[in-house]
């Protein structure tokens, strides 16, 4: 499923224990090598050390009661890999091609052998192109900033809504015109606007979508 912004973790969550799938998150994949990137100081144009962090570091999801634990290294790191160093950096380190093979190969090989629901930017054009439900979830940016900020405070981040917003605008710019694996809808996608729907709503459609398959 690509979608451009916050939503899409609490719909796939709901879809995928509606319909028995395992829920794979893949932007995890790419906060978590910022997280290790910021916590060793390593810089975006550093290319050779990206290189040698993305051969030692080990990135794992786990689902426990449905819930997704990610983990850097054996540390459960599922609350920082959401906090605003991570926000700020994370679209940048994943314009990098050594970095998109790496989560590539690892997406991959986490679905293997599974039914999943699998959430991302390139998921329905990269990754699964062969996929057999793909659904291109939309929203504005103001009602995708509005959600975020209202899901940082459930997690007791403090943002503003001004934040919240120019973090949603700058990141769609950078994933919908970088070079390689672009945010954009699959040709064979189907487009949900979410805007004026409940997550209810959406969920329902999806639903839907996939058992009519
Ligand atoms: O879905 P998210 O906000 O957790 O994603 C964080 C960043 O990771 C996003 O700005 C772009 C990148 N990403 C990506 O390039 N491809 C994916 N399949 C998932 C995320």
């Amino acid at each position: 499923m690509d979608q451009l912004g916050s939503g899409k973790g609490t719909i796939t969550k709901l879809v995928g224990e509606k319909l028995g799938l395992v829920n794979i998150d893949t932007g995890a994949t790419f906060r978590c090598v910022t997280l290790a990137m910021l916590r060793q100081n390593i810089k975006v144009e550093e290319i050779d050390k990206i290189k040698e962090l993305l051969e030692t570091i080990k990135i794992e999801i786990l689902h426990k009661n449905s819930q997704q634990i990610i983990l850097l290294n054996g540390e459960d790191v599922s609350l920082q890999i959401r906090e605003k160093p991570v926000n700020d950096m994370v679209s940048s380190v994943s314009t990098l091609k050594i970095v998109r093979d790496k989560m590539l190969q690892l997406q991959r090989k986490i679905a293997e052998g599974k039914n999943v629901i699998m959430e991302g930017r390139d998921i329905g054009t990269n990754v699964f192109p062969n996929a057999n439900v793909k659904i291109y979830l939309d929203a504005t940016a103001e009602e995708r900033a509005k959600r975020r900020m209202l899901q940082n405070q459930e997690k007791g981040i403090s943002s503003t809504y001004e934040e919240a917003l120019k973090n949603v605008k700058t990141r769609d710019k950078i994933d919908s015109e970088r070079e390689i694996a672009p945010l954009k809808k699959a040709e064979d996608a189907i487009y949900i606007d979410s805007t004026n729907m409940t997550i209810q709503e959406v969920v329902e459609e999806i639903c839907n979508i996939v058992q009519k398959d």
